[in-house]
């Protein structure tokens, strides 16, 4: 699932092309039709699925419900998706998500810019399971990027997604062996 510039997704995509990601990407979810990760999963021959927020956000959870369950997928990875899925839909189904912050620190849609306003020398990234509250979920992998002097929020987070792009690609390897393993 992904909302924005998809360089996490692809960064997934390829790591499963390449071989170094033993997985199978189903399709992308992005709430936003006209993102950039539209046209990176329409390069990569990824089906991407739009499922643009409606005013009745009952429906929009029960639609996202019925989408994933067409799918039937091993693991659901919400790598840039700024939605907030529903209890139900968490309970339901394995979810990870990619953060940028050292959760429990500065969780929420501006992390980057909080952990800038809050004057700290090192953030990083978080991939954490998801449950129903905001970005409260267990945290099970993380890594530290320093903050520099001069810093812009848009500098910040792109080095912070450098480093985010190879943790999930890892940490999606570490919980389908998990998940696997559960399942013999
Ligand atoms: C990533 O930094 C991800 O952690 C963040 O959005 C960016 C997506 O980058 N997600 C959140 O802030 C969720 N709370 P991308 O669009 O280039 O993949």
């Amino acid at each position: 699932m992904a909302s924005g510039n998809g360089s996490l997704a692809k960064a997934v995509i390829e790591a499963t092309h390449s071989g170094e990601l033993s997985a199978h990407v189903l399709a992308v979810l992005t709430d936003q039709p006209d993102a950039e990760v539209v046209s990176k999963c329409a390069a990569l021959a990824i089906p991407i699925i739009t499922h643009p927020l409606e005013q009745d956000r009952e429906a929009w959870n029960e639609e996202l419900f019925f989408i994933t369950e067409s799918l039937n997928p091993m693991l659901v990875v919400s790598a840039g998706f700024m939605r907030i899925l529903s209890p139900d839909y968490v309970s339901t189904y394995k979810v990870i998500n990619s953060h940028p912050s050292l959760l429990p620190k500065f969780p929420g849609a501006h992390a980057v810019r909080d952990a800038l306003d809050a004057k700290e020398s090192i953030t990083g990234t978080s991939i954490h399971w998801v449950d129903a509250g905001m970005d409260t979920g267990e945290v099970i992998t993380s890594c530290e990027v320093p903050i520099l002097e001069g810093d812009s929020e848009e500098l910040l987070h792109e080095r912070i997604k450098i480093v985010e792009r190879g943790l999930i690609v890892a940490t999606i390897s570490q919980v389908l062996d998990l998940l696997e393993t559960a399942d013999e």
